[in-house]
């Protein structure tokens, strides 16, 4: 019986601490290394980016404001087939959100990627992005002139 106890609760730490610490923890100090280390290269340490590559300053929070553009975020091959590990991409995700979306950040707010969120979306990479990103700007363009607010 007290055996039985002792299991159930090792079981339940076992299974519940990684996904806390994956899932809940931000560190901001680690989050920027990793994005210093696999995305500033191309997005530029303010997010602003150049030429080919788009801003994430000012402009990610437009695609919080709908499901298709949230999973875009993580299906656009440099954030799918990055190196990190589920919970450090959706880790660094989030916090480029809170660095960089500034304006674009819908007035509610956002729910931040998970890593289990992430580790689904990351393994149905884009393969065709241009049409798919223009669809999914044009859809959150046509919801906020309904005056959907989000
Ligand atoms: C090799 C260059 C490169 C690296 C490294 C890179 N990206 Fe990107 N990223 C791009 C390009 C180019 C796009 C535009 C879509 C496309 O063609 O993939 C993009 C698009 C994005 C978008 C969508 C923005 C939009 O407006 O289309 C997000 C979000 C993003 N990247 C996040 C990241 C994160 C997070 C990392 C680091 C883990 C990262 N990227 C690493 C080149 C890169």
């Amino acid at each position: 019986m007290f055996n039985a106890i002792i299991k159930g609760l090792m079981l339940v730490l076992l299974g519940s601490v990684p996904c806390f610490a994956a899932d809940d923890a931000m560190n901001p100090e680690r989050a920027k290394y990793h994005y210093q280390m696999f995305c500033q290269g191309c997005h530029t340490p303010d997010g602003a980016g150049a030429n080919a590559i788009p801003p994430l300053k000012n402009f990610m929070g437009y695609f919080l404001r709908s499901q298709r553009g949230r999973e875009f975020m993580v299906r656009v091959p440099g954030s799918a087939l990055s190196t990190l590990d589920d919970a450090e991409l959706a880790e660094v995700l989030n916090w480029s959100i809170d660095n960089f979306a500034g304006v674009s950040l819908p007035a509610a707010g956002y729910t931040p990627y998970t890593a289990k969120e992430v580790a689904v979306l990351r393994t149905q990479p884009l393969q065709e992005i241009e049409n798919h990103r223009a669809s999914v700007l044009a859809e959150i363009a046509a919801q906020e002139s309904q005056g959907a607010e989000s």
